[in-house]
């Protein structure tokens, strides 16, 4: 983040201090906490109007239910019932960590959370800072991505500040800086629901994982449980996205740059930039190309960019996340 963007934003929304964000959250204000894959609104979960908040402060539409963040797997039970072993085992292998578990909810659970589901989405980030937080505040904190809905999800403090810095409120709400997300694509989401877990978002735990430590295997197909996030077009910056392969980009033969160029390359490191398109970066690895996808998205908008030519990674596991958050954002356009 430049020091012009923070500039840009009025002060008293940033912290580095996890006592500024549990403050926050005990006052019922919203705290936007670092998360291991991208930064999340949050609020208490047995808040309504601070959930409600969460709403509006996002655009989101009340139907489409949050991700409650808890400090360990031991909290499982007060927002979640009929856990089989396999989530049990998942939970306990992978948290903290990007898995989130869809489970049938507790009584308890405001229906501001889970969109008037009969479901409940439960994940520990991994994050010290906001392990720090959750520890202490010893409750669940209801969070999205900290993105206007439909749009970019943000994986450091000067993306928050970019998107919601206008609506949240300094000196009472907060933005936690925790650096730059490692991992930058959202967590993996399994109904668990049913005898064997169904992957309703692809993430950073990936179906061989799920299988090995859950020791059952997902089952494919469409799930009982609606996940309304998992739109055809979402993850979309301001510039088109036009997913190619490969081979047809390094037959491209390139414009004449006559002005500033209007089209972004964002490909694996392997394949070259043709003359006249600016590159928005080039990953070596599917890791790599996860951490950078949604700051080059944004970047491409910075630029002004009209046109972001994609390659996909190949592969599995993250490689496959990255190609979900691809073609969504390309579906956009
Ligand atoms: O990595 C992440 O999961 C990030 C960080 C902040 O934890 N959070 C995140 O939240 O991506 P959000 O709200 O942008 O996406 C959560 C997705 C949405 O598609 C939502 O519909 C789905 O989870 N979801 C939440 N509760 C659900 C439930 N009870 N049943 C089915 N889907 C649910
Ligand atoms: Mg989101």
């Amino acid at each position: 983040m430049s020091s012009a963007d923070v500039e840009a934003h009025p002060p008293g929304l940033l912290t580095t201090d996890a006592e500024d964000a549990l403050r926050a959250l005990r006052a019922g204000r919203l705290a936007v906490l670092p998360t291991e894959t991208v930064y999340g609104l949050g609020a208490d979960a047995t808040d309504p109007h601070a959930v409600a908040r969460v709403y509006a402060v996002k655009g989101r539409p009340a139907d489409h239910p949050l991700i409650v963040h808890v400090a360990s797997a031991q909290a499982l039970p007060s927002w979640a019932v009929e856990v089989p072993d396999y989530a049990s085992r998942l939970a306990e292998a992978c948290w903290p960590g990007p898995l989130t578990l869809v489970l049938p909810r507790h009584a308890d659970v405001p229906d501001a959370v889970t969109g008037g589901q009969d479901t409940v989405a439960v994940r520990v980030p991994d994050h010290p800072l906001t392990l720090q937080v959750l520890r202490a505040f010893d409750g669940g904190v209801a969070a999205p991505s900290a993105n206007r809905f439909g749009r970019v999800s943000p994986t450091t403090a000067g993306h928050v500040l970019d998107e919601l810095g206008d609506v949240l409120v300094p000196g009472r709400d907060v933005v936690l800086d925790g650096g730059p997300c490692t991992v930058g694509v959202e967590s993996t989401i399994l109904d668990c629901t049913g005898p064997a877990p169904r992957v309703l978002r692809p993430g950073a735990v990936d179906e061989p994982t799920v299988r090995t430590v859950g020791g059952v295997a997902v089952v494919a197909g469409p799930s009982r449980v609606r996940a309304p996030g998992s739109l055809a077009s979402h993850y979309a910056p301001q510039a088109r996205v036009r997913l190619v392969d490969a081979a047809l980009l390094r037959r491209h033969p390139g414009v004449p740059p006559t002005g500033p160029p209007d089209t972004g390359v964002l490909a694996p490191a392997d394949v070259a930039t043709p003359l006249g398109m600016v590159r928005l970066s080039a990953p070596g690895t599917a890791a790599a190309y996860a951490r950078v996808l949604y700051a080059a998205l944004r970047e491409a908008d910075a630029l002004d960019l009209r046109e972001v030519l994609a390659v996909p990674p190949q592969g599995a596991g993250l490689a496959a996340a990255v190609r979900d958050r691809l073609s969504r954002a390309a579906a956009a356009g």
